[in-house]
């Protein structure tokens, strides 16, 4: 069986460092490693909007924002195919035949909906269309076969609930869906970044993020602003590494070349973690550290979207590009829909007979 990985983002804002660590660097991967047959890679525009209907210049402006955000962190159009959810009608279609499938308290008891549900305060009135997105989110994965889904943590119940989709349909229709795995990313510290204030969650209203388009300078200020340990005052305080943000950062982040390069007096980052737990070990120090290491790591992402930014024109072309070639796949997929629930009746010859014989009798 073919290798096929489908992942997507919504289009809500510029993409930050805890997608690059928590998803996008680990795409680049798997797309370089060669193992895939096909790799799909959707900007998620109607899902967006199923929370942000009033508000559709804001998915607008930012599709070309991610598109510019998935170019300069190296996923290459001639490898993976990037692509508009919204461009592709197959999508909706086959979102109505598995609404069937699924029951609304299912729906209720999916985690990650329960929490939005709470954080946007629509427990009074849900709209329907967000409500239903996880039915939608199996469409997107099972239109194009997806035997893999590179994604985070939160989405694991997206996942689950797509799986359960895919063996109900199989099981009603007869064999015509492929129950895809979840490939969540491979170091804890990855799984959820923290915001640079220490929250949980990085998140633009919260303005706790470094976006992957940030300057040097505004990467520099938000490292040396960092939460770290509230009681490591005096240089030599004994330091705490739980929800220390740099080590945290440096978690994601930090490779053992890092240290020659940046921090010559420690061999790794566990010492310079013992140091710090010890005491002698100042912030500052760290914190530059951070900042040298990330900026390495951004600087290649920066210089690339500066080139994809002179030619805007260009970007909306791959992505035109793209949801041609995603279309025709997902074309496939619901006709391979349509014929298991022998809705295909224009090409059903055995049912055209077998009716026009009821009334030849
Ligand atoms: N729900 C994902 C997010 O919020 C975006 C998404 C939509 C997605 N459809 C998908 C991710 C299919 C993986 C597979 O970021």
């Amino acid at each position: 069986m073919s290798k096929i990985i489908l992942t997507g983002d919504r289009p809500t804002g510029r993409l930050h460092v805890g997608h690059y660590v928590g998803s996008l660097r680990r795409r680049v991967e798997l797309q370089n490693s060669g193992e895939f047959d096909k790799i799909f890679i959707m900007i998620a525009d109607a899902q967006a909007l199923t929370d942000n209907a009033d508000n559709p210049e804001k998915i607008r402006q930012n599709v070309v924002e991610v598109a510019l955000d998935y170019l300069s962190v190296g996923l290459d159009p001639n490898k993976s195919n990037l692509f508009v959810q919204s461009q592709i009608s197959e999508l909706t279609e086959l979102t109505f035949f598995y609404s069937n499938l699924v029951t609304v308290s299912r729906l209720q008891r999916n985690p990650t909906v329960k929490a939005e549900i709470q954080m946007r305060n629509f427990e009074a009135s849900i709209p329907v269309g967000f409500f239903t997105y996880p039915i939608s989110q199996a469409a997107d994965i099972t239109a194009f076969k997806a035997t893999t889904v590179p994604v985070g943590e939160d989405q694991m119940p997206m996942i689950e609930q797509t799986r359960e989709i895919v063996r109900k349909f199989n099981s009603v229709y007869g064999e015509t869906l492929v129950e895809p795995d979840i490939l969540l990313p491979d170091n804890q510290a990855c799984m959820r970044l923290p915001g640079t204030d220490g929250k949980a969650k990085m998140s633009k209203s919260l303005g706790n993020c470094i976006y992957l388009s940030d300057t040097e300078e505004d990467v520099k200020a938000k490292v040396m602003s960092m939460y770290t340990d509230p009681d490591h005052i005096k240089i030599t305080d004994p330091g705490k590494l739980e929800g220390n943000t740099v080590f945290t950062y440096l978690d994601a982040f930090s490779r053992p070349e890092h240290f020659p390069e940046f921090l010559p007096d420690y061999n790794n980052l566990d010492e310079l973690k013992e140091h710090y737990k010890r005491g002698g070990l100042g912030d500052v120090k760290v914190k530059k550290f951070l900042n040298n290491v990330l900026q390495s790591e951004l600087a290649p992402i920066r210089a690339r979207r500066a080139e994809f930014e002179k030619d805007i024109p260009e970007v909306y072309n791959i992505l035109k590009k793209g949801s041609d070639a995603a279309r025709e796949v997902a074309a496939e997929t619901l006709a391979d829909v349509k014929r298991a629930m022998k809705i295909n009746y224009f090409e059903d010859m055995a049912l055209i007979k077998e009716q026009s014989e009821k009334y030849s009798r």
